[in-house]
């Protein structure tokens, strides 16, 4: 290799992924890390999963409106669509076959520039039909149309499994729906907002978003904390396996995040919802015994960077509990964010400027070309 001069250096200021560069504003949501609070246009995230809906919610992130009494049932899936959805292999991961689904439904409805509350709205009460049609496709079942009468978490639950839930059930996944439905400045939300700002479609920016949440460091640990909490198997075996795991640089499932030092608040509203559940799995009283155990070993191993427990651990006990098989974690979340990411769009494209970032030229000077 010839030794080839670096180009001169450029120091203007770079943060590897971008960690701690503010790159936009928006009102949606306050992230507050250090003391683990989350608001949606200033209403603290424990009040809303109370005393609100995921309906309410999207209208409160689309419109700015709070209406508790919002409804948004959902919307049947386009021939297309449900063509697109029978064409692909039974064994493709939910996610894809969501991502497939939304991009369909773009060709066929060609939502325009800028986005608007309307296609927020069609897209958000459509994606869970597509995605509970194509959980029925693969285990040779035939899709179930909408009901209208049914809220939209209740009406997924009824389109993947053939009866509405119990309203026990319906409200512990609203809840989850409710806490999943927006986080700022994350990978697919930026995802969506870079794809937004060229003037190109809601559509598009949400098969773009679903894109990025697919990668395991985004969208992935409900899943995984299932099969951890399994693996870990009795409550007198928790500390001999957090102790193994660390001791073999694995990470512990469920803990730790980029923005929160202090305990999730989404992860302490459904640990909450979680335990009040009638059909909560058996291994919660298990889960919780784990955590403990992985708070006080992780604060030990790590005294300086404090590793709390974050949404996903809990986010694995409500799933569960109302019936959903974990390969359906990760779809269901991109589900919940739809409200997040349709509203990010909106936002974007009413104040948009190209999200264009500069990168650090790290490669040889010029020089000639070989010849
Ligand atoms: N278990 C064990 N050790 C951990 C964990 C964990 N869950 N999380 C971080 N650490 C350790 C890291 O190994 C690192 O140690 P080192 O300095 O010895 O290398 C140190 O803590 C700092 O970790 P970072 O990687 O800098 O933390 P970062 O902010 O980049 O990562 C992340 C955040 C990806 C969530 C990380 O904590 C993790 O992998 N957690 C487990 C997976 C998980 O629960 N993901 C869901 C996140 S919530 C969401 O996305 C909706």
């Amino acid at each position: 290799m010839p030794d080839v001069a670096a180009a001169p250096a450029d120091t203007r200021p770079y943060s590897p992924g971008l960690e701690g560069v503010i790159a936009g504003e928006s009102s949606l949501s306050q992230i507050d890390g250090e003391a683990g609070a989350l608001r949606y246009r200033g209403y603290p995230i424990g009040e809303l999963v109370e005393a609100g809906s995921y309906a309410a919610v999207a209208e409160l992130l689309w419109t700015g409106d709070w209406n508790p009494g919002a409804k948004l049932p959902c919307q049947p899936v386009p021939d297309a669509v449900m063509t697109a959805l029978r064409a692909l292999p039974r064994s493709a991961r939910p996610m894809d076959a969501l991502r497939t689904a939304v991009s369909v439904w773009g060709s066929v409805t060609d939502p325009s520039w800028p986005a608007t509350p309307d296609q927020a709205r069609a897209l958000t009460a459509f994606s869970p039909s597509a995605l509970a049609a194509f959980a029925r496709l693969r285990q040779g079942l035939e899709p179930v149309a909408p009901d209208p009468d049914l809220d939209l978490v209740a009406g997924y639950l009824y389109q993947v499994n053939g009866r509405a839930p119990d309203t026990e059930t319906a409200r512990a996944l609203d809840a989850y729906f409710v806490v999943g439905a927006e986080h700022g400045f994350n990978a697919s939300t930026f995802t969506c907002r870079v794809i937004t700002s060229t003037r190109s479609d809601l559509a598009s920016a949400v098969v773009g978003a679903i894109g990025a949440m697919k990668g395991p460091l985004h969208g992935g640990a409900p899943s995984e904390v299932v099969e951890q909490i399994h693996e870990v198997g009795s409550p007198e075996k928790a500390e001999q396996w957090v102790r193994d795991t660390l001791a073999k640089g694995d990470r512990l499932m469920g803990f730790g995040h980029r923005v929160y030092r202090a305990y999730d608040p989404r992860a302490a509203a459904l640990r909450k919802v979680a335990e009040g559940m009638e059909h909560r799995p058996e291994w919660l009283e298990l889960a919780i015994a784990v955590e403990d155990v992985a708070l006080r070993v992780l604060q030990e191993k790590y005294p300086d960077r404090p590793l709390r427990t974050n949404v996903e651990y809990y986010a694995a006990p409500v799933l569960m509990g109302v019936g959903l098989t974990p390969d359906l974690f990760p779809a269901t979340f991109a589900l919940a964010r739809h409200a997040g990411w349709t509203a990010h769009a909106i936002e974007q494209g009413a104040n948009n400027r190209l999200i264009r970032p500069d990168v650090r030229y790290v490669g040889p000077a010029e020089r000639p070309l070989p010849r």
